[in-house]
Parts: C-alpha cells; sequence; structure tokens
C-alpha cells in the first residue's frame, strides 16, 4: 500500500555547498569564524578533517561550528592523504586551494569518487603553475603539489561547473594579480557571494552575456559568523514526495532559494505542483523562505536544458515527480549527470523501470512515461550505486508504490541528508 500523506512542519539539515565553502573560508580567515545551521554530513565533515589536517582548529560549540583560521599562504602540509570519501565538492574545492599553496598532498576517496573526472580542475590549476599525478584517466588516487606564487589566469569554463569555478578562484586567494573565471552559464554563485562577506573584493561583470568573475589575490580574509540554510536539494526530496502522495500538506522550514539553485522549484511549479513561499526572507546573504506544498495532479513537460545548472542535483528527484505525471517529461543536455556520484541518468532509468515506471534513456536525458497519478508497482531491489541522491529519490517514489521500494543500501544518504529516513518517517506518519 501506498504511504499516508506527509503532514506538519519539517526543517532539513544545512545547505552542503555553502557548509562546504564556510569551513574553507573559515579556515583561510586569520581568527575566529563561527558557523551555525552547518550540515553535520559525512562530506562536509570530510572537508573539517582535511582543514585540521593543514592547520585549522575545527571544533563544535554547542549548536555551532567555530573555525580558528590559519590565514592565505600559511596552510600547513597534511600529514597523511586527504580523504574525501564520496565528496566530489571537497576534493575540487580543496585541490583549488592547495593548488596556489606550495605544499604536496594525496587524495584519496570511496569508489564513486575514484571514478570521477578530475581533468576539469587539473587543466586549470596546472596553468597556474601546480602540478598532478592523477590516477590513469585523471582520476584519484591523486598526488599533487601547489605552487607558491601561482600564476594568475583568465579561465572561461568549458563545462558548467561550479566546482571548477570556484576550485580556480579558491587558488587565487593565494595568487598574486588579478585571475578571472568567465562562465557561459551562470552556476551556483555560493563562493561569490561568501567570499565578500569575508572581505573578499569579488567583482562581477557581464562579458558579452557571460559572466566574468575575478578576483585580486592575494586577499586576506577576515573571520565571519555565518548562517547557513537549509538545502534547497535536500528539501526538493520532501517537495516531491508531498507533491506526488495523495492529501499530503506539509511545510518546509528555511529552505535556501538561492536563484542558481531553485530550478527545481521552477519545473516543479511548471507541471502543476503547489508549491508557496512563505515568510520570504535573507538568511545568512541567501534568499530563504518556508515551503507550504500540497499534493496535486502533476503533468509531464519539456524540460527547457536552460535551467539544468540551477537543478543539477534535483534530476533524480524530477524524474520521479514525471514518472507520476500525466503525460510525457522530456529531458536533454544532461550528460553531466553521467560524472555525479553515479552516472545519474542509467541509475535512474534502471531504478525506476524496475518500481514500474515507463521510462527510456537517450545519450543525453531521459523520456518518462507518467501513470497519471496512479502508484507505480514497486517491489523492484533499487541499486544506488554509493550514490545518496537515487537512494534518496527511489525512496520518495517508494511511498507512492504498492509494494514499496527496497533500496540496496541506505548508508550513503549519510553523506548528504543524516536524518533523511527519520524525517520521511515523521513527515509520513
Ligand atoms: C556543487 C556543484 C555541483 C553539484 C555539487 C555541489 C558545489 O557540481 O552537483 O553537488 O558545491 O559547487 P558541479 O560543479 O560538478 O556541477
Amino acid at each position: 500500500m501506498p504511504a499516508g500523506p506527509l503532514t506538519g512542519r519539517i526543517r532539513v539539515p544545512g545547505d552542503k555547498s555553502i557548509s562546504h565553502r564556510a569551513l574553507m573560508f573559515g579556515a583561510l580567515a586569520v581568527g575566529r569564524s563561527r558557523i551555525s545551521g552547518l550540515l553535520e554530513g559525512e562530506d562536509v565533515l570530510a572537508t573539517a578533517s582535511a582543514l585540521r589536517s593543514m592547520g585549522a582548529v575545527i571544533e563544535k560549540d554547542g549548536q555551532d561550528w567555530i573555525v580558528d583560521g590559519v590565514g592565505v599562504g600559511t596552510l600547513l602540509q597534511p600529514e597523511q592523504a586527504l580523504d574525501m570519501g564520496n565528496s566530489g565538492t571537497s576534493t575540487r574545492l580543496l585541490m583549488g586551494l592547495l593548488a596556489s599553496h606550495g605544499i604536496p598532498a594525496t587524495f584519496i576517496g570511496d569508489a564513486s569518487l575514484s571514478r570521477r573526472p578530475m581533468g576539469r580542475v587539473i587543466d586549470p590549476l596546472s596553468t597556474m603553475g601546480a602540478s598532478f599525478t592523477p590516477s590513469p584517466g585523471g582520476t584519484l588516487p591523486l598526488a599533487m603539489e601547489g605552487m607558491q606564487p601561482a600564476v594568475p589566469i583568465t579561465y572561461r569554463l568549458p563545462v558548467a561547473s561550479a566546482q571548477v569555478k570556484s576550485a580556480v578562484l579558491l587558488a587565487a586567494l593565494n595568487t598574486p594579480g588579478i585571475t578571472t573565471v568567465i562562465e557561459p552559464v551562470p552556476t551556483r554563485d555560493h563562493t561569490e557571494r561568501m567570499l565578500r562577506s569575508f572581505g573578499v573584493d569579488v567583482q562581477v561583470e557581464d562579458r558579452d552575456g557571460e559572466r566574468a568573475i575575478s578576483v585580486h589575490g592575494p586577499c586576506d580574509l577576515r573571520p565571519n559568523d555565518i548562517v547557513v540554510p537549509g538545502d534547497p536539494s535536500s528539501a526538493a526530496f520532501f517537495a516531491v514526495a508531498a507533491s506526488i502522495v495523495p492529501e499530503s500538506d506539509l511545510v518546509i522550514e528555511n529552505v535556501g532559494l538561492n536563484p542558481t539553485r531553485n530550478g527545481i522549484y521552477r519545473a516543479l511549479r511548471e507541471m502543476g505542483a503547489n508549491i508557496e513561499y512563505l515568510e520570504q526572507r535573507e538568511v545568512g546573504g541567501e534568499p530563504v523562505a518556508d515551503l507550504h506544498v500540497r499534493h496535486a495532479p502533476l503533468s509531464g513537460i519539456e524540460v527547457d536544458p536552460a535551467i539544468a545548472p540551477s537543478m543539477i542535483d534535483e534530476f533524480p528527484v524530477l524524474f520521479v515527480a514525471a514518472a507520476f505525471a500525466e503525460g510525457t517529461t522530456v529531458t536533454s543536455g544532461l550528460e553531466e549527470l553521467r560524472v555525479k556520484e553515479s552516472d545519474r541518468l542509467s541509475a535512474m532509468a534502471i531504478a525506476l523501470k524496475s518500481a514500474g515506471a515507463q521510462v527510456e534513456e537517450k545519450g543525453d536525458g531521459l523520456v518518462i512515461e507518467g501513470s497519471g497519478g496512479r502508484p507505480l508497482s514497486g517491489g523492484g531491489t533499487i541499486v544506488t550505486h554509493l550514490d545518496h541522491r537515487i537512494a534518496m529519490s527511489m525512496a520518495v517514489a517508494g511511498l507512492a508504490s504498492e509494494n514499496g521500494v527496497e533500496i540496496d543500501s541506505t548508508e550513503p544518504i549519510g553523506t548528504s541528508f543524516p536524518n533523511f529516513m527519520n524525517l520521511l518517517t515523521e513527515a509520513a506518519s
């Protein structure tokens, strides 16, 4: 039997992208920063322990975290390999940070992370002077040595990636001169926003319709107090669950709605989802609202590929919404999904099919024929490939399926949303 409606009020944990950056910038400031609302997921904790091994003091203080930073240019050489677990963001941003510090380091990770491409950060960071010895194919385990002083560059992003943009901007902080990243398509701008709040002069200008982001290094970061808003990517699982489970009426409090992140809510509304933004406000320099989500019949749409960067992590759960919509949903331009924690196009096509959905996998997207609001049969066992978002998306699909779904491992969920299962049980009971 499908689950009962999702009701009441819930609060999702802090934003993963913002949490990583808060720790890193805190470690680069001289003095004490305080972070409230930090996501205590494994990915963010991997960043914290890497920064500790380079000299920062990072501790929990009541509900908050405090970071005593070492300053730009004075990171210590880590004594052991930096274990990044499952976290691509930790790896790529820290590679950027180290690229302009004259110290060697080795990065290792789990099986999923060890398959992910690092060439996209190695290329610009090598041009700045850092040297890299990756495994064959440009993956982890990888040894690197930073260059001090590094060479400033102007770099146009060949892929829409906030991780690559941020890696170059982090390297720029200890690079004398002006480093510029040009992004043809805007990606999440948390690095730019937060660097400014740490006192860095980040210049953003329009160059022929593209965003040019410049930092004049070396920079001093002043300690800062940061409030991390709730993660829109985590809230999306609940927004879809409440949309597809009949009679749901749920409030998700304190959700970040940065325009470079809120594509999922725009897409869901286009499908007919009933999502209201309540109490719109600013938290930690980011737009935030409480989301009021009520069950509503969804319709299939053609998703404009231009929206992809603003919802790049939310496609797995959008595919779930599409599987319960009336009519066909067509997605395209999503090659990047193949190099996330898993190949998310293939993993979701297989997972949804095994739960009884009609899905066709294309090279760059999925085409999904929705059930028209009827429950899927469910029953299959889902292979998550160490990917938290496959596990959570399919748990949501299971709620609205006759026989539920079985997930091979819920362990990966701890990387980004440790209390997901508890919150889901709480909201659905
Ligand atoms: C992130 C950027 C995105 C996203 C990831 C977090 C970030 O990756 O998928 O979960 O914090 O900068 P890409 O930059 O590879 O698209």
